[in-house]
């Protein structure tokens, strides 16, 4: 693997494992406005993410190279609503869609074609990770402030399974 793509892949473990520390600030944040539901998704997210960035710490060692695990930066904390976290979210998995596309790019320009074959499964993801975050943001939008509807919308936030996750879905 050439100098540039280990650099790339080494960020991309950096930003993977910076969405598990902002999801997992989100949940913290839907736990204490008690929406329980949220919460769980959020942290069953943030796993997701750290489990990404697992793959590609994993790829990296087995081409037998050097893993840079480089600072995470501290993540947004505050916000207005549970809705404003999903808003948040769906930017986030749009800004991972971008990196993982130039990242994907500079791959195969390099002719790391390894690489290549890995990165497929990231831009798969990011397709429905994007359609999922949209999916909720677009409820919250329906519900607005109705409190029977939000309640209704945290049960099924709080429905997901955890072995969703493990599945790497
Ligand atoms: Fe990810
Ligand atoms: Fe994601």
């Amino acid at each position: 693997m050439n100098p540039r793509v280990l650099e790339a892949i080494n960020r991309q473990i950096n930003s993977e494992l910076s969405a598990s520390y902002a999801y997992l600030a989100m949940s913290a944040y839907c736990e204490c406005q008690k929406f329980t539901g949220a919460a769980r998704w959020l942290r069953l997210q943030s796993q997701e993410e750290h489990m990404h960035a697992m793959k590609l710490f994993d790829f990296v060692l087995a081409r037998d190279r050097s893993v840079d695990l480089l600072a995470i930066d501290r993540p947004k904390t505050d916000f207005r609503s549970v809705a404003e976290v999903f808003e948040r979210a769906l930017e986030q998995e749009q800004e991972v869609s971008r990196q993982i596309d130039t990242l994907y790019e500079t791959a195969f320009n390099e002719k790391a074609f390894a690489a290549v074959a890995e990165l497929q499964w990231f831009l798969t993801e990011q397709v429905e990770e994007e359609k999922t975050a949209r999916e909720i943001v677009a409820k919250f939008k329906m519900v607005g402030n109705d409190a029977a509807s939000l309640l209704d919308l945290d049960r099924e936030l709080g429905a997901r399974s955890a072995v969703e996750t493990a599945a790497g879905s």
